[in-house]
């Protein structure tokens, strides 16, 4: 038999990382492994960058002192990943460089190994360079290498690792739920998987883990909490991805507030750990009506003013039709001011207006508030009373546009919502150094959806409707509200969640009204509605959109920039190249067949 070779001292061994070394070292023999990363040639001495995950060192190569290295050094190239020993030293006199840590010595080397050679990268390992997110994605590895994606995942490790600290001293239990399940109704469409065992079944991957943490409330955990993906086969936006992270929690024996406090908890603690930011609790409170009357939206952006204001009693029986019908069939005029935009050309106007009609309502009114008066296309329908009257409503000034909406009461706001976030765009009215956090809460219970006529919860069926309202809900399901609310950061829903129902009785009601059979929710929750009879208690929770956290924290504008290997808007793995194609095979052992 032939001897095994001793593997333990293969190469080189790093003393110290790329990021480590200062004065305190200079005279010390280190050795150093990395990746090369910038390089120059400067009067027949080469400097190098060597770089790994903890930063930059510059190492250097003379003639003088040994003629064989430097010109095997001459041979190196951006990103082989080598192997160094040499001596730290001080950097001569005006050669230090104060944006690196490490910028007052460097590394002379006495022996070198290369570890591994490199093909020239597909683009720089720098920040800001000009490449597409695609190319980016497909060569995903490399794109991890620059600095700010870097940073962009050891922050999220930091959070993750804040986030479990403080659950863990606060008696939360990290419980791991399946992800091969019976499907949960979350609003979105399942991925499914075929059951090879339990031919022509399948299990879903689960939109969140939404049953199984109420069902570990009746088990007695009392506090939960889990890191954990989640799977939703939707259309994706910059905010979205069909697989995603959440910190969900649920606890028993609470209400609101409860909740409230502990969410508060996580969110003062992870600013103050990761970003040292000092942000109070208790947050602001917003119930949606409130939300969507002011900002025309369920998760407001309130770090800018602009607010809405409603004009529909102002407006109810002028002469101009467009206005004063829309309030005879019970929509809303709203209007919002565009600071010192009456000087808006014509041109401009009408690209508001198309703008505008793009967002869904039927037109835009616009009114100049200019030296000489009022000017505005609709002069002669409205008296110059009214347009005073609307003027001194929305608090207009000289100088000022008003943009004026009259829709259904949803469009109309939320249309001006669209407005108002384009104006503080426009305007750079935003302030990014701020951060706005707040609650929304007293959401409806459902939301008629108008395509398939029929309602649908707004959060999930398994939400508690407002207590007061439990005999409201008998006779109609207009005006009940629900236990719900949302958590919101800067313009984005952050978090979501509810408390819930906790007695079959309740559910039953609410699952009829959703226009769920008896025997469709025995079919479907049955397993939930049983486990209620063994003993539930009260209980509620919510979970953070983790990736939409970190993203926030980041500074970043899109999620794919805070996730590892993320997927394209059109769900693609570009690395990977997922999903792909299957063996024949494969599909015949899951008795599956296609029909493309
Ligand atoms: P909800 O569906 O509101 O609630 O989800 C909670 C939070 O998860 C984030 N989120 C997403 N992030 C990235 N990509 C997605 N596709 C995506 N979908 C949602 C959002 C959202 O606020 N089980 C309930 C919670 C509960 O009631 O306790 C739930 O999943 O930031
Ligand atoms: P019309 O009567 O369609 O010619 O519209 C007269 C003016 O009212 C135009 O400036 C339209 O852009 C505007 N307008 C039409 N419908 C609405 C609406 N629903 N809300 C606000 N303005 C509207």
């Amino acid at each position: 038999m032939e001897t095994v070779k001793n593997d333990k001292q293969t190469f080189l061994k790093r003393t110290h990382t790329c990021g480590e070394l200062r004065k305190q070292q200079i005279g010390e023999t280190v050795v150093l492994n990395g990746w090369i990363d910038t390089r120059r040639d400067l009067g027949g001495v080469i400097f190098l960058d060597l770089r790994d995950r903890y930063g930059i060192t510059q190492i250097v190569f003379a003639p003088q002192h040994d003629e064989e290295l430097y010109r095997r050094a001459q041979l190196l190239r951006g990103e082989y990943v080598v192997a160094v020993s040499g001596i730290v030293e001080h950097r001569p006199d005006g050669t230090y460089n104060p944006n690196i840590p490490t910028g007052e010595v460097d590394v002379v080397v006495r022996e070198l190994e290369v570890l591994s050679k490199a093909e020239t990268p597909p683009f720089q390992i720098k920040d800001r360079v000009d490449v597409s997110e695609d190319h980016r994605l497909k060569y995903r590895y490399i794109d991890l290498r620059r600095p700010t994606m870097r940073n962009n995942l050891l922050m999220r490790h930091r959070m993750a690792q804040t986030t479990r600290r403080y659950f863990d001293e606060h008696n939360f239990v990290e419980v791991e739920t399946p992800f091969l399940m019976k499907s949960t109704p979350e609003g979105a469409r399942d991925f499914l998987v075929p059951s090879r065992v339990n031919k022509g079944k399948f299990y879903a991957l689960p939109q969140s883990p939404q049953t199984y943490k109420q069902i570990l409330m009746v088990s007695g955990f009392d506090r939960y909490f889990q890191i954990v993906k989640c799977f939703r086969d939707e259309d994706l936006r910059a905010d979205r991805q069909p697989e995603f992270t959440q910190i969900d929690i649920e606890m028993s024996f609470v209400d609101e507030d409860d909740v409230f406090t502990i969410s508060e908890g996580l969110m003062v603690r992870l600013l103050k750990e990761v970003l040292d930011v000092e942000f109070a609790a208790p947050f602001d409170r917003l119930s949606f009506i409130d939300a969507m009357k002011r900002y025309g939206t369920d998760k407001p952006d309130r770090r800018f003013g602009l607010e809405i204001t409603t004009l529909s009693e102002i407006v109810r029986d002028v002469p101009f039709k467009v206005f004063s019908d829309t309030i005879k069939n019970s929509g809303a005029v709203a209007g919002i001011v565009a600071p010192g935009c009456a000087s808006y050309t014509r041109n401009q106007l009408d690209n508001l207006v198309e703008l505008t009609k793009s967002l869904g309502a039927k037109g835009l009114v616009y009114v100049k508030m200019t030296e000489k008066g009022y000017e505005t296309p609709v002069q002669k329908f409205l008296s110059q009373d009214d347009l005073a009257a609307i003027a001194n409503a929305v608090g207009a000034n000289t100088g000022d546009l008003i943009l004026i909406v009259a829709d259904t009461w949803k469009n109309c706001y939320s249309v001006l919502g669209d407005l108002r976030l384009e104006f503080g765009k426009r305007l750079e009215l935003i302030d990014h150094d701020k951060i706005d956090l707040h609650w929304v809460t007293e959401f409806p219970l459902f939301e008629w959806n108008e395509e398939d006529k029929r309602y649908y919860a707004m959060h999930h069926p398994f939400t508690s409707p407002r207590l007061g309202d439990i005999e409201k809900l008998k006779e109609s399901v207009e005006g009940v509200d629900a236990r719900a609310y949302d958590l919101v950061m800067n313009g984005n829903e952050i978090a979501g969640g509810s408390i819930r129902i906790h007695t079959p009785e309740l559910q039953s009601i609410v699952f009829d009204k959703l226009g769920i059979t008896p025997e469709e929710a025995e079919q479907k929750f049955g397993f939930l509605t049983d486990a209620f009879k063994y003993g539930a208690p009260p209980h509620g929770g919510i979970a953070f959109g983790f990736d939409r956290l970190v993203m926030l924290f980041a500074g970043q504008k899109s999620i794919r920039d805070v996730i590892a290997f993320p997927k394209t808007s059109s769900g693609l793995s570009l690395m990977d190249g997922s999903p792909s194609e299957v063996s024949e095979e494969q599909l015949k052992e899951l008795h599956l067949k296609l029909r493309l």
